[in-house]
């Protein structure tokens, strides 16, 4: 038996790194799983991959910043697996570091509308399905805006409203048994790989400040994402860090 054996569960930007992770682990666990990607090519060979290990997947194409795309996913979910018990908001557009003064307001719409505005949609779509039975949300801040890592100003403050908006929420629905927990990681995905790519003295540099010498893996994350999801766990509104030991609040 799994942890989350019948649970049902909707991950966003689950077409690679830590949301593939985490739904990978989800269906490891025996959850059914309902996939929402931007990058329709790397959605379907993702879903292909976890049917082919005998999961129940559904898988959409779509923008988190559209409403209409989180209520679909949400109605989707409900007509193919009756119900809905997790919500793991990871979707996340890139934030190349930009200093503050040059991050204009395209730069700001595309970080705030996808981090911030992408999770308000999902967890008010998901509500009236978890509510009277509750249920487990987590959403991703980030080192970026806790620590204040320069040329991040869009991306720092969009992770942090996420865990102000995160700890109001988990007040405001804890009397229906709603957990919401955030996960901020620093884990070694595509984008994490991208970053570092040619820059092995910076990668030395980061990794000099981890207890642990490296970043977590996407399967680290997605064993914390099954943790906080598990009927098991009693956690709200906490942060949790998977970073190697980087931030030690
Ligand atoms: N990797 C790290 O070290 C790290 C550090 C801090 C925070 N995070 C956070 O963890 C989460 C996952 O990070 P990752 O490194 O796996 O990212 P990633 O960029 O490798 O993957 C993100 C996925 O989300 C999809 N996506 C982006 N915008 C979308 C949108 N608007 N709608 C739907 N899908 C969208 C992308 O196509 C991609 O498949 C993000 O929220 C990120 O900010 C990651």
């Amino acid at each position: 038996v799994g942890v989350l054996d019948d649970r049902v569960a909707i991950v966003t930007g689950a077409g690679q790194g830590l949301g593939f992770g985490i739904a990978k682990a989800f269906a490891d666990e025996g959850a059914k799983l309902m996939l929402v990607e931007l990058a329709a090519e790397r959605l379907e060979a993702r879903a292909a991959e976890l049917r082919g290990q005998g999961a129940q997947v559904a898988a959409m194409v779509g923008d988190v910043q559209d409403r209409a795309v989180a209520r679909d996913a949400v109605a989707r979910a409900l007509a193919e697996f009756g119900q809905l018990d997790i919500l793991v908001n990871n979707a996340q557009a890139l934030a190349p570091p930009i200093p503050f003064i040059e991050q204009d307001d395209e730069h700001f719409d595309r970080i705030l509308r996808s981090g911030l505005m992408g999770t308000v949609n999902f967890m008010q779509a998901a509500y009236p399905a978890m509510k009277g039975r509750g249920g487990s949300i987590i959403n991703f801040s980030s080192g970026a805006g806790f620590i204040g890592n320069p040329g991040q100003a869009a991306y720092g403050a969009t992770k942090e409203a996420i865990r102000g908006l995160s700890r109001v929420v988990a007040r405001e629905w804890g009397a229906d048994q709603i957990r919401i927990n955030m996960i901020s990681p620093a884990a070694n995905s595509p984008s994490f790989q991208a970053w570092f790519k040619d820059k092995p003295v910076e990668l030395a540099a980061v990794k000099a400040t981890m207890a642990l010498g490296r970043p977590s893996e996407t399967w680290d994350v997605g064993a914390l994402a099954v943790f906080l999801a598990s009927p098991a766990c009693f956690l709200t509104g906490q942060t949790v860090q998977i970073d190697g030991g980087q931030i030690m609040p």
